[in-house]
């Protein structure tokens, strides 16, 4: 079973949507356009009379109203998703145990995870900064991952991309990541997005182009190709 975003041609390339009780993850740099994209997925299962839940670590209630809830892809479903907004501290998560995160996870959302069909978690990149140790990050995140498994939870993470450093292991936890990016063209700059990895589908490799509007994210024909190779093939 998949859980579509409601974006007709994103569906398509991810062969319907997320599939049903997995971990994904949208990934991305600031302004990449991560939470209306996870805020699409949250809408479309409201639509569809889901129990969503989307926490939000980084935007407060005011502001999520007079943004998100101004797209039109949120028309008649904004009331009708169960937003959660959290500043995470390091003592809602430590000592880190499966038990303790369970704990603050419901006291959060206000709801026993088992009756949640969706859930966004925008952002994971604050768990990290909160906690302050890849290892503890790492562990938090597999925890955070099990529970929703176990109550049959289907998720999406976001996480910012960093600039510099490696990326974190979160791609590894999940079953399909989405990249968001702003690529430098000839004549400037152009946001696409990419499919990192989804498993079971075969679906595009190339950066697809989208634009951001207050119809929130479309899809664009095409694709982008990069015009120096780095490899060539030769027999
Ligand atoms: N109504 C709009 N019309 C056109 N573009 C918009 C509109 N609203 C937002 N944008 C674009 O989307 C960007 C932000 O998208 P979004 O909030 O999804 O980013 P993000 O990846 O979640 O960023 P952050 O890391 O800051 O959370 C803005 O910087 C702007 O470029
Ligand atoms: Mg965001």
């Amino acid at each position: 079973m998949k859980l579509p975003f409601g974006i007709e041609k994103l569906d398509d390339v991810l062969g319907g949507g997320l599939d049903k009780d997995t971990i994904n993850l949208v990934i991305g740099r600031s302004g990449a356009g991560k939470t209306i994209l996870a805020s699409h997925w949250a809408a479309e299962g409201a639509r569809n009379g889901e129990n969503v839940v989307y926490l939000a670590t980084t935007m407060g209630r005011k502001s999520c109203e007079s943004y998100l809830g101004k797209m039109k892809f949120m028309e008649g479903v904004f009331d009708r998703i169960h937003w959660r907004f959290v500043r995470i501290d390091a003592k809602f998560l430590l000592p880190l145990t499966p038990e303790k995160l369970e704990e603050s996870v419901v006291a959060t959302i206000k709801t026993q995870p088992r009756d949640v069909d969706r859930i966004v978690v925008d952002s994971v990149t604050d768990m990290d900064k909160a906690l302050g140790d890849p290892v503890l990050y790492r562990l938090a995140l597999r925890y955070l991952s099990r529970l929703f498994q176990k109550n049959d939870v289907t998720a999406l993470f976001v996480e910012e991309a960093p600039y510099m450093q490696e990326w974190s292991e979160t791609k590894n936890l999940a079953e399909s990541v989405i990249l968001l990016d702003i690529l430098r063209v000839p004549d400037g700059y152009a946001r696409a997005l990419r499919i990192l990895k989804k498993y079971r589908t075969a679906h595009p490799l190339d950066y697809i182009p989208f634009e951001i509007t207050d119809q929130g994210i479309e899809i664009r024909d095409g694709k982008f190709v990069r015009r120096n190779y780095e490899f060539e093939y030769r027999a």
